[in-house]
């Protein structure tokens, strides 16, 4: 008996299925996917007088490095840099430290290298030159096009001048 009644139930189901197919709707996902997809890696040159030994704009690398966004970021924002956009939403900053260790960091991460001593390490001893650092923090895929790290000017997370103010705070003495 309850073999039949379920038999005669799934016989129901098929006879009743409607032809759905004019009403799903079949968007091109390629389509959708290109909107998320970033940008091509792009070159950048270092603009002229981006590095500076100003210490508004290393305070504000600084903040931009070791703040995740400004409804996180417990100290005041320093001069020049907003905790919002004009629009009033949230900005967004660097989070450098969840990836690198850094004089003066709180619960960095390890996923990338540690920037202690970055002057010294890296540009006093020729290794790294300060465009190299401009373009890592600009667009990191130009190094490794596999990186993890964020890209951030390509993808206008942040402008010229903040790129500039984040890598004059890395190569600051310290
Ligand atoms: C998700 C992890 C991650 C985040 C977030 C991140 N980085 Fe990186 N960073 C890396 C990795 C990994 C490397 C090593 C090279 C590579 O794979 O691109 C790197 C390399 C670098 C280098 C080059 C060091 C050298 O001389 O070899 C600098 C400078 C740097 N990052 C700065 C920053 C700054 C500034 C920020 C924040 C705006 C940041 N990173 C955010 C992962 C990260």
């Amino acid at each position: 008996m309850v073999k039949n009644l379920s038999v005669s139930l799934l016989l129901g189901c098929s006879l009743f299925a409607a032809d759905y197919s004019s009403i799903i709707e079949h968007p091109d996902a390629s389509e959708i996917i290109k909107k998320d997809l970033l940008a091509p890696a792009k070159v950048y040159t270092m603009p002229a007088g981006c590095i500076t030994t100003d210490a508004a704009a290393i305070a504000r690398g600084d903040y931009i490095f070791h703040n995740l966004n400004g409804e996180k970021a417990k100290a005041d924002a320093p001069a020049g840099l907003s905790k919002k956009n004009s629009n009033g939403s949230t900005k967004q900053f660097g989070n450098c430290v969840a990836c690198h260790n850094i004089e003066g960091a709180k619960g960095a991460g390890n996923i990338g290298p540690d920037l202690h001593g970055y002057k010294q390490n890296f540009i006093d001893s020729g290794a790294r030159t300060t465009q190299f650092v401009y373009q890592k923090i600009a667009d990191a895929r130009i190094d490794n096009p596999d990186t993890h790290m964020t890209i951030n000017l390509t993808t206008k997370l942040f402008n010229e001048r903040e790129i500039c103010d984040i890598a004059s705070y890395i190569v600051s003495p310290k």
